[in-house]
């Protein structure tokens, strides 16, 4: 399947998520959920889901609420990220933030409520039981104590202070690494493959996690606010340390190249049809959203 089938599979099955009766009182959450849900997005993290799964042998459609989980998780890290109290950011994906739109309370509540339905939607999958637990301990350890939320912690810990290069790194590869890694695994998890396969995953996605970064750090500079769906210098508004601060343009382009070729090597090693991900990792290495 090419990326951009993915993407029209991923959305149909997100938009089938969350449709509640209008008269139900909580409906507004359900809305406000949505709207951030399936605002856009590039689906990056349930493409990688369903990639590794099909080149695992495993069966892509029944790995689907695994895609829907990791874009569940994902959006109320975004949500989180972007309210007053974090980031402060009033656009994304191309429209008006969580908290802008539904206000601070149902924006917290939102993300609050993506978390938990995400955990939900892997454990109700017809799965086996052992894959749907694998990948939702996988995910579990992504998003807690070690990762995403760590990350998260660090980056404002650590906001206006100036960072050596390995301490910039613990921030990112916990922020948007362990994300991105956990969804190539859980792919791995959701196919029944190999511990090999699932270490070589964990590798790609951690190093496609970390270029990842370097490159919304540059877009943070370079790009537009049009062309990004997200506001232009929010970074520096904030006092956030990153790669364009700490290496510059060409440092960023460099290290961008490194991670993305090491990134296409270490996927050989346990997978045959890398050509998808191959090409993926070279289109993200320069993308311009
Ligand atoms: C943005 O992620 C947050 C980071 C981890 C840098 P994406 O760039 O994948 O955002 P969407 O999902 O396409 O909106
Ligand atoms: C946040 O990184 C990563 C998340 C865990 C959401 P950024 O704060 O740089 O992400 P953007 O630029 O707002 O998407
Ligand atoms: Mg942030
Ligand atoms: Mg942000
Ligand atoms: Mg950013």
């Amino acid at each position: 399947m090419k990326a951009e089938e993915y993407r029209q599979h991923i959305d149909e099955a997100l938009d089938k998520c969350f449709l509640l009766p209008k008269d139900l009182p909580q409906a507004g959450l359900a809305e406000a959920m949505r709207y951030s849900l399936l605002a856009g997005g590039k689906r990056i993290r349930p493409m990688l889901v369903l990639e590794f799964c099909r080149i695992a042998g495993g069966d892509i459609e029944a790995a689907m609420p695994v895609a829907c989980a990791i874009e569940m998780l994902h959006t109320y890290s975004l949500i989180h990220d972007d309210l007053p109290c974090m980031d402060n950011d009033e656009l994304r994906r191309g429209k008006p933030t969580n908290h802008v739109v539904f206000g601070e309370c149902t924006a917290t509540l939102a993300g609050d409520t993506l978390q938990a339905e995400a955990f939900g939607t892997i454990l109700r999958s017809g799965l086996p039981v052992e894959r749907k637990a694998a990948c939702a301990e996988i995910l579990a350890g992504a998003v807690g104590l070690d990762g995403m939320c760590c990350g998260q912690y660090l980056d404002m810990l650590w906001e206006g202070r100036s960072l050596t290069e390995q301490e910039l790194t613990e921030i990112n590869s916990r922020k948007t690494g362990a994300l991105l890694a956990a969804a190539c695994q859980m792919g791995v998890a959701a196919a029944g493959g190999t511990e090999r396969m699932l270490e070589c995953a964990g590798h790609f996605g951690a190093a496609i996690g970390m270029a990842f970064q370097i490159r919304d750090d540059m877009l943070d500079v370079l790009s537009t606010e049009e062309e990004l769906g997200k506001p232009i210098g929010s970074d520096s508004q904030e006092n956030k340390n990153t790669y364009m601060v700490l290496m510059g343009r060409e440092g960023c382009e460099k290290t961008i190249a490194k991670l993305t070729a090491f990134s296409k090597t270490i996927l050989s090693e346990a997978f045959d049809d890398t050509a998808f991900l191959c090409e993926l990792a070279d289109a993200l290495s320069v993308r311009d959203k």
